[in-house]
């Protein structure tokens, strides 16, 4: 099993190899990169996490080592509360350390943290060195390790602040996610729902088909495969024709709106981002059937996958609705008080919608919030 996606781009394209093992070929995989090449016998730096380098970072020490590469490392703490500053700093001053020079190459061997701090600093070390993504949550390798979007977080907001830079390589094995938590699995198949709903409907279909999506951890899984590749391949083909977000990879904020105003309302601290998205995406739902513009039966296929996949289905009890939509007003998707959506058409189809009126979005979360029987105190997480 091995696939091999391009992300084909006005400016540089890269490949998007997936193959389970393909982490003992990472030296390999990055010799045979030309023009330009990222040069054996070079300096590169290795940027992990404690927890993935523990468990992957000999691996591809000896790969790097093994193709003729210098590794260095810069291992930083576990956690979204490093995406930061200090993190990039930690890895400016290894980069000195190491000699970098402009034809080196930053390599993140981690999630989505590490590949969006890793990528910001390979963005502004002697303004822009290679960067080489090697992605080990299901998260990073559908998502975040694709598309160029780097950068860290400032005080309460989240990417405040980082730039669009592309990687020269990402390299996904399916066999790492054999160690992730299922939680962190479960999050992630949000996003690709997400793909189903919006761009591929075979992708909706397997899920849809797939009798219990926790069998997907057994990595061997054919179904895992097709899921990865096919994922990786909508979001190269969005990014493709639309870089830098003007349009169309808006597409890709399916979900998010209301999902990162419930994230940003609970301080983090309750809703894992695909539970947030995954409420967001059955938003997005019913206000798209209560418009006409997609069907009930459709949308109930969405709750059943959603909730196959064991997220969250309804707004918890004791959030205010009010509350949600004064967070909604703040996000940069409102143009004159309108909430811009992206709204599901047909399963593999949706539209952005600029203005939804915030009367029938918050008729929409309060619906979603009659049906709950949980309360955030319930949800068992740290306040
Ligand atoms: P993460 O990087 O924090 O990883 C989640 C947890 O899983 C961490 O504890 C990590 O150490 C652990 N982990 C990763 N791989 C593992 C493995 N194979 N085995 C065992 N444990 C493993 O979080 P994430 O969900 O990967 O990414 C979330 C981040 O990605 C957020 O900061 C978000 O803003 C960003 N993101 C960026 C983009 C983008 O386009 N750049 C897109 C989506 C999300
Ligand atoms: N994760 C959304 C994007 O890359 O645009």
């Amino acid at each position: 099993m091995q696939s091999t996606i391009s992300v084909n781009l006005p400016t540089q394209s890269y490949p998007i190899t997936i193959a389970p093992g393909i982490l003992d070929f990472l030296g390999e995989k990055m010799q045979a990169l030309t023009n330009p090449p990222l040069g054996s016998g070079s300096n590169v730096l290795l940027v992990s996490n404690s927890t993935v380098f523990k468990l992957y970072g000999q691996r591809a020490i000896a790969s790097l080592e093994k193709a003729g590469f210098k590794p260095n490392l810069c291992i930083l703490p576990d956690g979204e509360q490093y995406k930061n500053f200090d993190s990039v700093l930690k890895i400016y001053k290894a980069a000195l350390k190491s000699r970098l020079e402009r034809s080196s190459t930053l390599i993140a061997l981690g999630g989505g943290v590490i590949g969006d701090i890793t990528g910001f600093a390979a963005a502004t070390w002697l303004r822009g060195v290679n960067f080489v993504q090697v992605p080990t949550s299901l998260l990073a390798m559908v998502d975040a390790s694709i598309g160029g979007k780097t950068g860290i977080n400032y005080y309460q907001g989240k990417n405040l602040i980082g730039a669009f830079y592309q990687p020269r390589l990402v390299l996904v094995d399916p066999k790492v996610l054999q160690t992730l938590p299922w939680n962190e699995f479960r999050s992630a198949l949000a996003e690709i729902i997400k793909y189903g709903v919006v761009w591929d409907a075979e992708v909706f279909r397997c899920l849809e088909e797939s009798s219990n999506l926790k069998t997907l951890l057994d990595v061997r899984s054919h179904i895992l495969f097709f899921l990865l590749s096919r994922s990786c391949q909508a979001k190269a083909n969005i990014v493709a024709q639309d870089e830098k977000e003007t349009g169309l990879r808006a597409l890709l904020n399916y979900g998010h709106t209301i999902g990162h105003a419930l994230e940003s309302l609970t301080q983090y601290r309750y809703f894992s981002h695909g539970e947030a998205v995954a409420i967001g995406m059955l938003a997005a739902g019913e206000i798209a059937v209560f418009l006409n513009l997609w069907s009930r039966q459709e949308a109930q296929r969405q709750s059943t996958v959603i909730e196959k996949a064991e997220l969250s289905n309804c707004i918890p009890s004791n959030l205010e609705i009010d509350k949600i939509m004064e967070v909604l007003s703040w996000d940069k998707k409102v143009q004159n008080g309108k909430v811009r959506f992206v709204l599901p058409t047909k399963i593999g189809s949706a539209y952005i919608r600029e203005q939804v009126p915030p009367k029938l979005v918050n008729q929409i979360l309060l619906k979603l919030k009659s049906r709950s029987s949980t309360s955030l105190m319930s949800l068992g997480k740290p306040s």
